[in-house]
């Protein structure tokens, strides 16, 4: 497979790079996308999410080996604004519909760093994960994000498996925030339509600080794949 990516890059020059994309693209409708101009267009991302996007600082998200259908649904929500998050949103201003999809591609196939949990609480955090708490109505991670935090590319639920716990923490927090009328700080919102509260909102809005606390540990030390 390396080979084989490493062939597309060296076709990039001679314009056969787009259609062979085409043909890897995990649906039918999804435009041709260029990995090698997409690690060019991804340079100055690499000062904060590394240049082959395994961050060291945790406050910036892994993006090697994330799903590229959401590293792009996310980009084009910076650019929109529906997500917000100033230096995102700046980062984003200048990228076309394309540079998004390159980069999304270039990232999703690079080999993801795995963060390490810690023993404690590390049962707790599996069991919420995998089982939920119904009687809180807090349903199952698992169910969407799979057992090893690996999401599903085509549905657009994002790998969590490895990231970094402060960076899961604190979109944890931030939908919750977005799912609770009494709760300020940062919100994250879901999509286009603005207050419209989508899964993670609806799902984080059931999360105690406990909860959240030990989801960050548990999923941080998932392969993801
Ligand atoms: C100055 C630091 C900085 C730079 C440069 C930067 N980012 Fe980010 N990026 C962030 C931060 C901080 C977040 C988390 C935003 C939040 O909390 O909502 C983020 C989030 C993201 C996300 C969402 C990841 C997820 O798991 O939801 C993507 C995708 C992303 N950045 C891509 C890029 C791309 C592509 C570039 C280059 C064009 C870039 N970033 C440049 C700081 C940066
Ligand atoms: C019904 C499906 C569903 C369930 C259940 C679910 N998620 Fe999600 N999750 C999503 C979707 C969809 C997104 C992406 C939202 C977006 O595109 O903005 C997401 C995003 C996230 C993110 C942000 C990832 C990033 O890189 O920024 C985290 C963290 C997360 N989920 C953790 C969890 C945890 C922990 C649970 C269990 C308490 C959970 N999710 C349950 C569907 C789900």
């Amino acid at each position: 497979m390396k080979r084989f990516l490493l062939g597309l890059a060296l076709m990039a020059p001679l314009g056969l790079v787009h259609a062979a994309g085409a043909a890897h693209a995990p649906t039918s409708n999804i435009k041709p996308y260029d990995t090698a101009a997409g690690k060019e267009a991804a340079t100055p991302c690499g000062a904060c999410h590394g240049a082959d996007g395994n961050s060291t600082d945790p406050q910036y998200p892994r993006l090697a080996g994330q799903n590229p259908m959401y590293i792009y649904k996310q980009l084009k929500e910076f650019k929109s604004g529906a997500r917000k998050n100033a230096i995102m949103m700046a980062q984003a201003q200048t990228l076309s519909d394309q540079d998004m999809l390159n980069i999304a591609y270039y990232f999703a196939k690079q080999p993801a760093a795995v963060s390490l949990a810690k023993p404690e609480g590390f049962l707790a955090g599996q069991k919420l994960f995998r089982g939920g708490a119904s009687e809180r109505g807090v349903i199952p991670c698992a169910g969407c994000h799979g057992p090893t935090g690996a999401g599903n590319n085509a549905a657009g639920f994002p790998k969590i498996g490895g990231q970094h716990p402060e960076y899961i923490r604190s979109q944890l927090m931030a939908f919750r925030s977005a799912g609770r009328e009494d709760e300020g700080g940062v919100k994250r919102m879901n999509d286009t339509k603005p207050g419209d509260k989508g899964p993670m909102q609806m799902v984080a809005a059931h999360l105690s600080d406990e909860d959240i606390a030990l989801l960050s540990n548990y999923v941080s030390g998932l392969h993801g794949k």
